[in-house]
């Protein structure tokens, strides 16, 4: 009997729905190549009915997404909704719940894809984003006094502990040691540790000291390295090449990673996946749910797809996964532009032809 694979989808707000239907699309040609079965349950969480009930995303469906196999999730996020409610109340809300403590997020950069970087190509921009993605500054500790007097206070604090940290550590060296054994190119590299431990001296030395420490015990073979978050920055820009795996925590990761989606092409090609090695996964394009642009059949699904691809990967379908990357590439070749409204093509044409390649690999 074929393997089904049960996948919850928050199609979510804006072009959110679009782009996962051409998801769901691909993982379906994959399916009927590869010899499984994926079963999708849709959720309807997201602004809409936020609006209509203030309720973003109960308890009981947390219950529920632990039945599955993986999660799917388009975009969540309205103009009408007051910016952090539905963060909070339903990405985080997951992550945390899920215990999803990795947010996985390849930074590649494939053939026929602009990069705004200057005399850089796919040879240059290769590399993973390991951010920490239950501790830190997300945690939510802090609080507000005297507020609305001249007087007022505000904090918010990062937090993080050794078992937290290492977790996170664990699964980056890992990923380098398989890394390096599939390819010469990325074994020539460091695993580059993120911080600002210059200024950030307490959770910057947890960091560093727990990075050295399992460095040096468990994976000695591995170059490592170490970056300080601002200048991690720069170098992304200067010298994309130098990086292969890159680890960080919970805030710095959030922002290098809208760094590294710019440099791989955009929005419309990055995705992620917020990571439960042991449990419950969920994946997602990176844009957000590009309101402007929703029912135009020009939103780019890319992202979602290659979301899709990291899913598939994860799951162990590894020729379906790398048969989605080889015709999302293709198809790339076509494209005019990665970009909302100048690809040369509409959103479902790009999902239609991407899952005819996969059902002819
Ligand atoms: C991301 C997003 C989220 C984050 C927001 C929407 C809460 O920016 O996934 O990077 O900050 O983690
Ligand atoms: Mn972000």
């Amino acid at each position: 009997m074929a393997k089904t694979y049960k996948i919850a989808l928050i199609p979510g707000d804006g072009t959110g729905p679009e782009v996962v239907k051409e998801a769901v699309k691909v993982v379906n040609a994959a399916a009927a190549k590869g010899g499984f079965k994926p079963e999708f349950t849709s959720f309807d969480f997201g602004s809409a009915r936020y609006l209509k009930t203030g309720e973003t995303l109960p308890d009981s469906a947390l219950a529920e997404f632990k039945k599955f196999d993986s999660m799917f999730l388009g975009a969540i996020g309205h103009p009408d909704v007051k910016p952090g409610i539905l963060e909070a109340g339903i990405l985080l809300k997951i992550r945390f719940a899920l215990d999803q403590y990795i947010n996985l997020r390849p930074v590649k950069l494939y053939p026929n894809v602009e990069t705004p970087l200057k005399d850089k190509g796919p040879e240059d921009i290769d590399f993973v984003v390991i951010r920490e993605n239950t501790g830190g500054i997300y945690t939510g500790h802090g609080g507000a006094t005297r507020v609305g007097t001249q007087d007022e206070i505000a904090t918010q604090l990062m937090v993080y502990d050794r078992r937290t940290v290492d977790r996170c550590l664990k699964y980056a060296f890992e990923l380098k040691k398989k890394r390096n054994a599939e390819n010469a190119k990325y074994a020539a590299k460091p695993i580059t540790l993120v911080h600002k431990r210059n200024v950030l001296t307490h959770c910057g030395d947890l960091w560093y000291r727990a990075f050295e420490e399992m460095g040096s015990k468990e994976y000695p073979m591995l170059k490592r390295d170490y970056n300080h978050v601002d200048a991690a920055n720069m170098w992304f820009v200067k010298n994309p090449e130098w990086f292969d795996v890159v680890v960080t925590e919970n805030l710095f990761g959030d922002i290098i990673t809208d760094l590294g989606a710019m440099i791989q092409g955009g929005l419309g090609v990055a995705s992620g996946g917020n990571i439960n090695p042991g449990g419950v996964s969920m994946f997602e394009p990176m844009g957000g749910s590009a309101p402007k642009y929703a029912g135009q059949n020009v939103i780019n699904p890319m992202a979602a797809i290659g979301a899709a691809m990291m899913m598939l990967d994860a799951l162990g379908e590894t020729k379906s996964s790398q048969a989605i990357e080889a015709s999302m590439i293709a198809v790339m070749q076509k494209m005019k532009s990665q970009a909302a409204g100048h690809m040369g093509m509409g959103t479902t044409e790009v999902g239609d032809s991407i899952a005819d390649l996969v059902a002819k690999s």
